[in-house]
């Protein structure tokens, strides 16, 4: 069973992640997962803080002569030195601070801040970082591209960095949809013995597992709802690769909808629950758009579930034995795949 856990604070000196359960001899070399670090950090939309932090990191267990040993994967990566958060007893809205304070009975929103941030997510790309190698030599291929941001249904380049721009100028932000596409991956993967075994209901756990991905979609999604099931039947991409949570050998296709970041620089009401007195919170670090960011962290997160899926299958203690049998499983499922 491939898993994972990580642990470690915003501002702590380390955030840490491990991986149990992947498989021995799979070459990861450092500067891909520094690369991958480097996607999500550098994303268009991102604060200042992304220009102090270096995201270096180290591999303290399951790696020998740039290989995966089979032992679990421990990484660690450094936080800038930047001091514990001050005691705050304002919440900031749209974030954890109120439900984490009630939950944990603490007048410290800080303490809340420090886990539920979305910095947790810097190791969740290192672990994909492996889970994507894997995929990779076994011919299968993740990109992402932002299909809206904000209002604008079609950014260019160009369009989505004046919209960045006058957003920040504002003191706003602004949220937006990812597409996500798995090309290459073997029919057969997920299951519908269970709910829990649906391809989809996974997909969508490790989707909504990142900070402030709020609507989540398989192929056609919510567009499937207004079609007749004559014209859906005749454009069977609307099913996104998966038919009753299980791969079809189409491409995967997913799309999750990004909330604008809340922290804003123009400020947002709150009440100290120190003293029940209205407060003002003004973010004059935050990130203007979390969607671009997002898209690598959803390359990475789906990467680690696909990966689970594809273990469960195929079994497999290493990267030698895994190979051929998805290169045979793909040649017999290709046979009747290609007679449709
Ligand atoms: C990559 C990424 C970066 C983020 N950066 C910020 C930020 O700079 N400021 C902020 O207020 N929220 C930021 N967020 C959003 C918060 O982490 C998120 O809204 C908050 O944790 C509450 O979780 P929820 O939106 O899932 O309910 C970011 C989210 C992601 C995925």
């Amino acid at each position: 069973m491939l898993r994972y856990l990580t642990a470690g604070e915003s501002h702590g000196e380390t955030i840490t992640g491990i991986l149990d359960g992947f498989p021995a001899g799979v070459p990861v070399p450092l500067a891909c997962i520094a690369a991958q670090l480097e996607r999500r950090r550098l994303a268009p939309g991102r604060g200042p803080r992304q220009a102090r932090e270096t995201d270096s990191f180290q591999i303290t267990s399951g790696m020998s002569g740039g290989l995966t040993t089979g032992a679990p994967i421990a990484v660690a990566i450094a936080n800038s030195p930047s001091g514990k958060q001050a005691f705050s007893s304002v919440p900031r809205p749209g974030h954890a601070d109120l439900a984490g304070m009630l939950k944990y009975g603490t007048l410290n929103a800080a303490v809340i801040r420090e886990r539920a941030s979305a910095r947790e997510t810097a190791v969740r790309v290192a672990l994909g970082s492996f889970a994507l190698r894997l995929h990779g030599l076994l011919g299968i291929r993740f990109s992402s591209r932002v299909v809206s941001l904000g209002a604008d249904a079609a950014p260019t380049v160009k369009s989505a960095m004046a919209a960045l721009a006058a957003a920040r100028a504002a003191g706003d932000t602004l949220g937006g949809v990812f597409e996500l596409r798995v090309d290459g991956l073997p029919a057969g993967l997920g299951g519908c013995s269970q709910g829990t075994a649906r391809l989809g209901s996974r997909l969508a756990a490790a989707m909504f597992a990142i900070n402030s991905i709020k609507g989540f979609e398989v192929g056609g999604g919510f567009r499937l709802a207004a079609c007749g099931g004559i014209d859906a039947a005749r454009e069977p991409q609307l099913s996104g690769g998966l038919d009753g949570g299980i791969t079809n050998g189409s491409p995967l296709l997913l799309r999750c909808a990004v909330k604008p970041v809340p922290g804003l620089a123009a400020g947002a009401d709150s009440v100290n629950l120190k003293t029940f007195k209205k407060a003002r919170v003004v973010s004059k670090t935050s990130d203007t758009t979390a969607v671009f960011a997002a898209a690598v962290i959803a390359e990475h997160a789906a990467a680690l579930e696909l990966a689970g899926a594809l273990l469960e299958k195929f079994g497999g203690d290493s990267l030698a034995e895994i190979k051929p049998r998805v290169l045979e499983w793909r040649k017999r499922t290709g046979k009747v795949l290609a007679r449709l």
